[in-house]
């Protein structure tokens, strides 16, 4: 695996992915452990980001504390199924901006286009966290990216909740600078290229659209 790659091996989510696996999940469930296994991504994803020291006075002294920059934070999900880890991401940064992005491949020329696109000005002054549960080809988060470093970002890691082999040496290849952090490295594609045994369309599990 790539050094920029990051499996976070943590009994929570070891416990939460069998939940999330399961058919019989009901939807309702599935959004909450989407959600809550979003949050310690984000931890694990936020480890590095820069603090500035800023003078604080408590009840019983003067002191110094860390604060992190949660204006330059841009959180993006990947439209559409990266909306429903954005309430966890959240979570552990209230103060963070959220872009959206939704591409698509035109029918003709096959390139990828985005169907919209709205992320705050300056990026190249902002950290980005992409979000998409399931990490199966690359196609889309390689596209979101190259969309995104084309508007200016620099500063770009992306989270999800499985990801396949092949996804991560395709993401990696194409984004050797862009850090990933996901819950499992799941065992292959099958050939409709979902993940295997993953979990189903994440979407439809999060929207109840099956
Ligand atoms: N997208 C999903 O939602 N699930 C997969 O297994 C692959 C892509």
């Amino acid at each position: 695996m790539p050094a920029n790659f990051h499996t976070i091996d943590h009994p929570l989510i070891k416990h939460k992915l069998v939940y999330i696996r399961d058919k019989g999940t009901s939807s309702k469930i599935f959004r909450e452990l989407v959600r809550e296994i979003s949050a310690i991504l984000a931890y694990e994803a936020t480890k590095n980001l820069p603090t500035k020291s800023v003078k604080i006075t408590t009840p019983l002294t003067k002191t110094t504390g860390h604060k992190i920059d949660m204006e330059k934070i841009v959180i993006v999900p990947v439209l559409r199924a990266g909306l429903g880890m954005t309430e966890g991401v959240l979570s552990l940064l209230p103060g963070a901006k959220v872009g959206h992005i939704g591409m698509e491949r035109d029918h003709d020329t096959f390139l990828p286009t985005d169907y919209y696109f709205k992320i705050p000005s300056r990026p190249k002054d902002k950290s980005f966290l992409v979000l998409d549960p399931m990490l199966a080809t690359g196609g889309t988060v390689i596209d979101t990216i190259h969309r995104l470093k084309d508007s200016g970002a620099l500063d770009i890691r992306f989270l999800c909740l499985i990801a396949s082999p092949e996804g991560v040496k395709a993401l990696n290849e194409a984004h050797p600078d862009v850090i990933i952090f996901t819950g499992v490295v799941d065992e292959k594609l099958n050939s409709k290229k979902y993940i295997v045994p993953g979990l189903g369309d994440a979407g439809d599990r999060l929207f109840g659209t099956e």
